[in-house]
């Protein structure tokens, strides 16, 4: 805990160094608050009541089943003794390993739902952790507080996502290191189930017939499904836009917002940092309707690193950053922010 509190610096600092967040953005955030609020991560994925030991099983057992490679992407047996920062920590399924591995483990989440599913957890398993309500794109933690930061599907969700990787560079301790997990846009699912696939499917849901045919072989909820059939119904054209598609086809039909990014775009986010390694991940048997489930796991592990939807990326903070230095990669950093909402609203 002592850990914790010397990574939390005075509040009246932070106003200073980064300044307001712009309002349309703002407002979009606190969608994405909302949204996580009321859903947080995985949790649809049990039956089980929440907070009960059995919640966190079932979750984690669904998790590291459907993400194979995810425990040896983290790396957890190397973090021995690391102070450890994850940015939007969900329910908590890799906060427990961190811990277990023997990192000094903290969390900070958008929503107090996510903290408090994580904390509950840790009061359950008798482990130690420290656990923050706060903004990814303005980290309540003192410069150079973490040796390793990690965020796994998060930082995509936010308005300024440059702005979040300026903050994990911020609060990396020289030579630290950052594993963050982003949207691919070169993914299968991007170029072909989301552009094409969940484009045609819209005009499918439009009658009950159609959705009784997704029902079949998308393996989405009914509810879901009526409440896609709902928003198409109320303004198709608004519907079909992409980033209507990638924000609703995402995480639900409701989430406010998604971003994907080209290994090129995220390499840029990261120029900062020394050492950029990406990795893809990730294969959704459903994103082949009918004959996905049929595919053998080979297969689906070279189609996975190949076109599929996760992009990690392994950067490491510079031991030594210069006055000018600094100042040219934070304009940098905020010219690449406006290209990339450019291009979004494109
Ligand atoms: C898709 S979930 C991922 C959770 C977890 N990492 C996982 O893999 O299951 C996204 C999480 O990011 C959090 N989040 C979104 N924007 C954030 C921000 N600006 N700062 C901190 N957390 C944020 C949400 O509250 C939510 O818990």
């Amino acid at each position: 805990m002592s850990l914790c509190l010397e990574a939390l610096p005075q509040l009246t600092s932070l106003t200073d160094r980064n300044g307001p967040t712009p309002p349309v953005q703002s407002n979009v955030k606190k969608q994405v608050q909302t949204f996580w609020q009321n859903s947080p991560c995985d949790s649809w994925f049990t039956n089980e009541a929440r907070g009960t030991v059995d919640f966190y099983r079932s979750l984690d057992d669904h998790r590291y089943k459907v993400h194979r490679r995810l425990a040896a992407a983290v790396g957890f047996e190397k973090t021995r003794g690391l102070r450890v920062l994850e940015i939007g920590c969900g329910c908590g399924s890799e906060a427990e390993r961190f811990v277990r591995a023997g990192a000094h483990y903290t969390a900070v989440d958008l929503t107090n739902a996510a903290v408090s599913i994580t904390q509950r957890r840790f009061q359950l398993a008798n482990l130690d952790g420290c656990f923050v309500q706060g903004d990814a794109e303005d980290l309540p933690f003192a410069d150079g507080a973490f040796d390793l930061v990690y965020s796994h599907g998060v930082l995509h969700h936010t308005p300024d996502t440059a702005r979040t990787i300026r903050e994990v560079y911020r609060v990396l301790a020289p030579g630290g290191r950052a594993a963050i997990m982003l949207y691919y846009r070169d993914s299968f699912n991007y170029q072909v189930n989301l552009r094409l696939v969940r484009r045609l499917r819209a005009y499918l849901l439009r009658t009950q017939m159609g959705i009784k045919l997704a029902r079949k072989f998308c393996g989405e909820s009914e509810e879901n499904l009526r409440r896609h059939a709902e928003l198409i119904n109320q303004d198709p054209a608004a519907y079909l836009e992409m980033q209507s598609i990638l924000n609703r086809n995402t995480d639900g039909p409701d989430n406010p917002l998604s971003q994907a990014f080209s290994k090129a775009s995220a390499r840029r986010l990261f120029e900062q940092f020394r050492d950029i390694r990406t990795e893809i991940m990730f294969w959704n048997p459903n994103w082949l309707p009918g004959i996905g489930k049929l595919i053998p796991e080979p297969a689906e592990d070279w189609l996975a690193s190949h076109w599929g939807w996760h992009l990690w990326i392994y950067a490491q903070k510079t031991n030594l950053e210069f006055g000018a230095e600094r100042a040219r990669n934070r304009e940098r950093s905020e010219v690449e922010t406006r290209v990339h909402w450019e291009a979004l609203a494109s």
